[in-house]
């Protein structure tokens, strides 16, 4: 047994663990590794005499318990398994081992609710839990991704050196990613994104709602894809190409880089474009399904979010599809001509759409907060959004700003650069659903945008008239516009006297 002591461990050897340890080994820190099928473990450790410089800071263990004993007191050990059960077997099977101090640090896609019950059990017994959002796919997790650590205070100061050096750097006032990032180099200074976000649950939390933006922001690309594909004619190539002009301006993101990056991407099995050849059936994991049920819970009007799993729900059904494509009728589409002018267009209806399904996000968290008691920093949010993530873009500078000028925003939109984006944005915006609507093409991300937009600037709502429903069968009351907020009346509508009376 080696006398060698790692600065931290990492269990889970799949792909975001395995790129995450050469992370931290280019950083100079010592991993300790272990994965349960103890071949990943020789594999892996082969790859890296093989392949990677940092090696000598990568030590191989194919016995928990003489891999927790390799590590620093107090230990820092990351879990980086399939969540859910897998979380809790790995738990398991970890807590003999532990001494009081220990702190586990849960990287996976972990429910925030299940982060909040861990974090309990573990201190209960005098450990430190952390469940830290981890972002950014592969590439990410080598080279620098975005980290959402939520937990105590305490356990944070331990971790904060190592995250701080392995995630992703942007420029501190442009927010731009820096560069230059290679094996056993990695980038020096800059701003580091991550941070702390809170107690508990509040880390996943915010990655869960990363992940929901992440849903929406795929969704409008995908329908901003098709109306060019069959409202415009164009082919995949010259979609491409339009995308990688849109990466240049306000809307330059990840996203829209690997999409333009994606569509010019040739099939190497046929002579036509690999994208046109993918089945249009998408699926999921269940991240955006959770962001849209929070929103539900608690009340927040999260309609695009929700909307984009609806979508992805919908195309899974591709045989019904298929089937009522033959018996369910629609107008034919007509492609336009003025292809720049409506490409335009259809670039401004993506980015409003794109600050209404931020500004949705950002409403719910900021609801969450107070119903579970944390209290997040939306401008450090978006700050830790700039780099390393899937939905980091260049106007998460611009959201950094707004609520660093004013933390309490009410609502993204109402910030003035956002407010004038929008303001300039919707005569086209709306002309771009309409033509869609009357050519039978389905744009449920836009128009879902698009009417949280009229519903959130709109004084007035029929909702009234529900209201009035609701009394009628139900008795359930109503406020009335000429008296305080909170009185509530009902009437007897059906008795011959009609009678108001106040309920309380
Ligand atoms: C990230 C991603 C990642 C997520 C995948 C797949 O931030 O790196 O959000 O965590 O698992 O994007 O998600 P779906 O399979 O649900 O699309």
């Amino acid at each position: 047994m080696s006398n060698e002591y790692a600065d931290i461990g990492l269990i889970g050897l799949a792909v975001m663990g395995q790129n995450l340890v050469l992370n931290m080994a280019d950083h100079g820190y010592k991993v300790a590794v272990f994965n349960r099928t103890t071949e990943k473990t020789r594999e892996f450790l082969r790859h890296c005499r093989d392949h990677e410089p940092s090696v000598d800071r990568v030590l191989g263990y194919e016995e928990l318990e003489e891999f927790v004993a390799h590590i620093k007191r107090p230990r820092k050990i990351v879990l980086l398994v399939k969540a859910g059960t897998g979380t809790d077997a790995a738990l398991n099977s970890l807590l003999p081992f532990l001494e009081p101090g220990d702190i586990v640090v849960d990287g996976g896609n972990a429910h925030w609710m299940d982060t909040r019950r861990r974090e309990r059990e573990f201190t209960d017994k005098g450990f430190e839990f952390i469940g830290s959002g981890v972002s950014g796919g592969e590439t990410g997790a080598r080279f620098g991704p975005s980290l959402m650590p939520g937990g105590s205070a305490k356990a944070w100061s331990s971790l904060e050196p190592i995250w701080r050096a392995i995630a992703a750097k942007v420029d501190p006032v442009t927010g731009q990613p820096l560069e230059g990032a290679e094996p056993g180099k990695p980038v020096e200074g800059g701003f580091s994104c991550t941070a702390h976000i809170g107690p508990d649950g509040a880390g996943h939390y915010v990655k869960m709602v990363h992940n929901g933006i992440e849903y929406i922001d795929m969704q409008l690309i995908s329908e901003a894809y098709w109306l060019m594909k069959k409202l415009l004619g164009l082919k995949s190539e010259q979609i491409g190409e339009q995308f990688d002009a849109w990466n240049k301006g306000d809307l330059g993101s990840y996203l829209i880089q690997i999409t333009g990056e994606i569509l010019q991407q040739q099939d190497p099995e046929s002579d036509s474009y690999l994208v046109d050849k993918i089945l249009d059936a998408a699926g999921q994991k269940g991240t955006g399904l959770w962001t849209a049920s929070s929103a539900l819970e608690l009340g927040v009007p999260a309609n695009a979010i929700a909307e984009a799993v609806f979508a992805r729900a919908l195309s899974s059904l591709k045989e019904e599809r298929v089937f009522a494509s033959s018996c369910l009728s629609g107008p034919a589409i007509e492609v336009q001509t003025g292809i720049e002018e409506w490409g335009e267009a259809i670039r401004t209806a993506l980015y409003c759409s794109k600050i209404c399904a931020y500004a949705q996000g950002f409403q719910l968290m900021k609801e969450a907060q107070k119903v579970y008691g944390w209290q997040l920093d939306f401008g450090t949010i978006a700050s830790i959004w700039r780099g390393g993530c899937i939905i980091r873009a260049s106007f998460l500078n611009r959201i950094t700003q707004a609520y660093q000028e004013v933390p309490a925003l009410g609502n993204l939109m109402l910030a003035p650069y956002f407010r004038q984006i929008l303001a300039e944005g919707q005569t086209a915006w709306r002309k771009v659903i309409a033509l869609a609507v009357v050519n039978g093409l389905p744009v449920p991300a836009f128009s879902s945008a698009l009417a949280y937009y009229d519903g959130y600037r709109s004084a007035d709502l029929p909702a009234n008239l529900i209201q009035a429903q609701r009394d009628y069968f139900g008795a359930h009351t109503y406020e009335r516009t000429d008296q305080p907020r909170g009185r509530f009346f009902h009437l007897e509508w059906t008795a011959e006297q009609r009678v108001q009376r106040v309920e309380g």
